[in-house]
């Protein structure tokens, strides 16, 4: 069994039923954390919550059925955590409606803005940038209280964020990127961070469809998510905020300051910023 480096710690992980919320919610309760899996599909959840208590043992994971877009759901969802667990030290914002629900071929046939449905470019908002935020102000006051709190969102790659044919998905994750930023300013000072993880490049799970044709062996796996979010969860991550971390660039043999050199950046390119004239 892993080094259990989170033992005692509690996450709230959604979109935890399959691709890489299943995948970090079994890293995250392999390394001793208690992992409070959410998603909508409860079919996929409840294997996923087996294989998280498989990795971390009998309790560790608490499956329940839950929309990131659902407030009273969410506050529920925050009650039976801290009844059960008593605590919660970490939220990942991972739940997604992804371009394969725009259709198989969005890779090779791309839709124009004007031929996309209004319902999925809706639901795409309101899934990948209202239910973080959502997600976050349930949990941030149990957080604040504590004095000590991490929230990660999963975002995307920058050429994915402006690609063409992937309708919402793009612009709806650069919105999560830059309220990141604002989730990080507004909680400095108070114990609680705010970053972003991405894997740095498509990954095999189900946004990129069979039928794309894409070699499954070629994309980047899952797992490149284990060791980052197991670091953002650990003591070790205190006080690093409003960063953005590329998965695929974390290197576990690097010293600390190194690591988060090579993989992390500040979030939402606020070195871009500058660009913009202030009146005095
Ligand atoms: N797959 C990639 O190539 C890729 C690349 C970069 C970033 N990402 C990001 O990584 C994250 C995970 O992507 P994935 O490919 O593993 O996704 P996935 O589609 O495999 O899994 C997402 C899960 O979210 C759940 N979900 C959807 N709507 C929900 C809701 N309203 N409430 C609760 N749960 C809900 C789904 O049921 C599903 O189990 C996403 O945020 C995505 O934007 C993915």
């Amino acid at each position: 069994m892993a080094d259990r480096v989170l033992e005692g710690k509690v996450v709230l992980m959604t979109g935890a039923g399959r691709g890489m919320g299943r995948e970090m919610s079994l890293a995250l309760a392999e390394a001793g954390a208690k992992v409070a899996m959410i998603d909508i599909d409860e079919d996929v959840l409840t294997a996923a919550a087996r294989d998280a208590e498989a990795a971390g043992g009998q309790g560790c994971a608490l499956p329940i059925v839950c929309d990131v877009t659902d407030a009273d759901r969410a506050a529920a969802t925050l009650d039976e955590i801290l009844g059960r667990f008593g605590r919660l030290d970490m939220l990942v914002n991972d739940a997604v409606v992804g371009p394969e629900r725009i259709g198989d071929n969005f890779f090779h046939d791309p839709p124009k803005f004007w031929q996309l449905e209004d319902a999925l470019w809706r639901q795409m908002l309101e899934v990948n940038v209202y239910g973080p935020q959502l997600m976050a102000r349930t949990v941030a006051p149990t957080m604040l209280e504590a004095g000590r709190g991490r929230i990660v969102n999963v975002t995307t790659s920058l050429n994915t964020m402006y690609r063409a044919g992937a309708g919402c998905y793009g612009p709806s994750k650069a919105a999560l990127e830059a309220h990141t930023h604002i989730m990080a300013h507004d909680l400095e000072g108070t114990g609680v961070t705010a970053n972003v993880l991405i894997p740095g490049g498509p990954v095999n799970t189900r946004m990129i469809p069979v039928a794309s044709g894409v070699d499954r062996a070629a994309l980047i796996q899952p797992t490149v998510m284990r060791a980052p979010i197991v670091w953002l969860c650990s003591d070790d991550s205190d006080g690093v905020s409003g960063m953005r971390f590329i998965a695929l660039r974390w290197d576990a043999s690097l010293p600390r300051d190194e690591r988060i050199e090579a993989a992390g950046a500040p979030v939402a390119w606020t070195q871009l910023g500058a660009q913009s004239v202030q009146p005095d």
